[in-house]
């Protein structure tokens, strides 16, 4: 077993380093880090050997726990069998066969072909890309506006984090693509106008959607619409009712793609393998996953599946 390194070392290490992701500069070399060194089903040990419960999985993605010795043997196995086989364009292997038709077996109506990427940003990233080209195939390169929701969290790529619309994750100095993406109002209601119902918040929503695709100058301009489910990173938001089946089906309507972000919702977190359709009776045309898709044992994993 290798020697235990000190908590001091590991933490001063820590700050010459490495980089966090939303490192807060101000303060991070005076603000104490917590150095995690082993994980056991729903906790996680420090170096002091002090447990804490992973309440969040992760980052929404641990799943089934940590320190699964069956997922270990399993990595192993796959592994000495095969390690990597280049995908690109008509080489294909076993275990990405496999997952896409389980994936295909799992997902909503008819969404049947998977593009495995590398996590759910980049699934993100993947789905915008392929609605401009599906616009363009169809002759309909005007056709390019994406709508989104403030609060929204969809990655922290370059096009995720644009499409997502967290204030926090828009500090001074950063670049966003603002050209062609729209956002609108939380579905938050406990935040709504003091004495809205929630039928009238709901309605209010739905009519603000209605109003941004005539002013971006009809259904001819718009091409997607960019929806979590249920808002994990902005506060856990569950939208009013019919919210969701209503903005589906003015997408439907109004030939405008629906893209259902169940990179947080999906694989179990709400008993159900995704829950477009099962809990919102939504089926969208496009669905981004991750996370539960390899439970975080992987440095692959996320796909955005489509038709
Ligand atoms: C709804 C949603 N979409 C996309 C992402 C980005 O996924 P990843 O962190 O795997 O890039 C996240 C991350 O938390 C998320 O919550």
């Amino acid at each position: 077993m290798a020697e235990q390194v000190t908590t001091d070392l590991l933490v001063s290490d820590d700050r010459r380093h490495l980089l966090h992701p939303y490192q807060i500069f101000d303060s991070y070399l005076v603000d104490p880090v917590l150095p995690i060194v082993k994980g056991a089903d729903a906790r996680l040990i420090d170096n002091d050997g002090n447990a804490y419960i992973d309440a969040v999985g992760g980052m929404w993605c641990t799943n089934i726990g940590l320190g699964r010795d069956e997922m270990a043997d399993a990595i192993a196995a796959q592994v000495r069998e095969l390690a990597y086989a280049n995908p690109f364009v008509d080489v294909t292997n076993v275990p990405a066969v496999q997952l896409a038709k389980k994936l295909a077996e799992l997902a909503p109506g008819d969404l049947n072909h998977v593009f495995f990427t590398t996590g759910g940003s980049t699934a993100i990233d993947a789905a915008f890309r392929l609605i401009h080209f599906y616009q363009h195939c169809r002759g309909l390169d005007d056709k390019r506006h994406v709508i989104s929701r403030n609060g929204a969290y969809h990655g922290s790529t370059y096009a995720s984090v644009s499409i997502g619309g967290k204030e926090g994750d828009r500090p001074p100095g950063y670049q966003f693509i603002e050209d062609g993406i729209h956002h609108l109002t939380s579905p938050k209601y406990f935040r709504c106008e003091a004495g809205r119902s929630e039928q009238e918040f709901a309605d209010d929503l739905v009519a603000e959607f209605e109003q941004m695709i005539a002013s971006l100058g009809g259904p001819s301009q718009v091409a997607a619409f960019f929806a979590e489910p249920i808002m994990g990173s902005g506060g856990v938001i569950l939208p009013p009712a019919d919210y969701l089946q209503r903005m589906w089906k003015i997408c439907k309507e109004n030939d405008i793609l629906y893209v259902s972000d169940e990179v947080v919702t999906g694989f179990g977190r709400l008993g159900e393998w995704f829950v477009s359709e099962s809990i919102f009776g939504i089926q969208p045309d496009l669905m981004t996953t991750a996370k539960g898709v390899d439970v975080g044992l992987l440095a692959t994993g996320g796909a955005c599946v489509l038709r």
